[in-house]
């Protein structure tokens, strides 16, 4: 693995919810990110950091394989990668460094506002679309019921719209996505924030005083949100 030239590698979202308050966090921090168009593994200028910029889903792996010594993700997506490796009985060992105060969510089923809800029990033997089919189905094993899932990485709240499902196992934000998509949420499954995770093995050397430089930077950037 090539991950030992002293730079502290740190894999951060490229797009989507979590990925501007993760570059901001930084900055705040102090680092002198230029993060040019299309560039996916950015040298920071006055530390030796690399952030490397990639799909949210491919961060847990990244970091538990020891490409990435560090990498910023939501805990949902964090949860499900540790759950699926497992059941493959590949390695699915992290330390969750701290929490970070932004990409609070909720992981939540949701079915079509016409359906008269009555309890987790009447979801029994749903079909539900979703990314997260590990987390949705241990919430099912909780409670003593089954689903069917179907899984699709992005716009899942169409499922039910278009016959693929009954409902929808999704994250839910301000809720706006599932109102324009004629959905209610009925359960809350998980609730979610970003985290900042490092791998099993200690860091060592060079990449050891970088962290332990940088990681009270955070705090303190951290603190002053509160
Ligand atoms: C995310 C998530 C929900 C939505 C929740 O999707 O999957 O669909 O945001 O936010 P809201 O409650 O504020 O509407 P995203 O827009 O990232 O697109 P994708 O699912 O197609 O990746
Ligand atoms: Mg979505």
């Amino acid at each position: 693995m090539n991950n030992d030239n002293g730079r502290l590698r740190i894999a951060i979202q490229k797009s989507g919810r979590l990925s501007d308050s993760s570059q901001d966090l930084f900055k705040r921090c102090g680092l002198k990110v230029s993060l040019a168009d299309r560039k996916l593994l950015s040298h920071v200028g006055n530390m030796p950091i690399d952030l490397m910029l990639v799909r949210s889903s491919d961060i847990p792996g990244l970091v538990m394989d020891g490409v990435c010594d560090l990498g910023i993700v939501g805990d949902n997506t964090l949860e499900e990668h540790a759950l699926q490796r497992q059941l493959t009985g590949e390695t699915s060992a992290y330390n969750k460094v701290c929490s970070l105060k932004f990409g609070g969510c909720r992981l939540s089923i949701a079915l079509p506002e016409e359906v008269d809800y009555q309890g987790v029990q009447s979801l029994d033997g749903l079909r539900l679309a979703t990314t997260y089919p590990r987390l949705l189905n241990r919430f099912g094993e909780q409670h003593g019921i089954r689903f069917e899932t179907c899984k699709l990485n992005g716009s899942v709240e169409v499922a039910p719209r278009v016959g693929l499902a009954d409902g929808i196992c999704d994250l839910v934000s301000t809720g706006a996505t599932l109102e324009a998509n004629g959905l209610k949420e009925v359960e809350v499954i998980y609730t979610s924030k970003a985290a900042l995770i490092s791998g099993e093995k200690p860091l060592s050397g060079e990449k050891a005083k970088t962290f332990d430089k940088l990681l009270p930077r955070m705090q303190g950037v951290l603190k002053a949100k509160e």
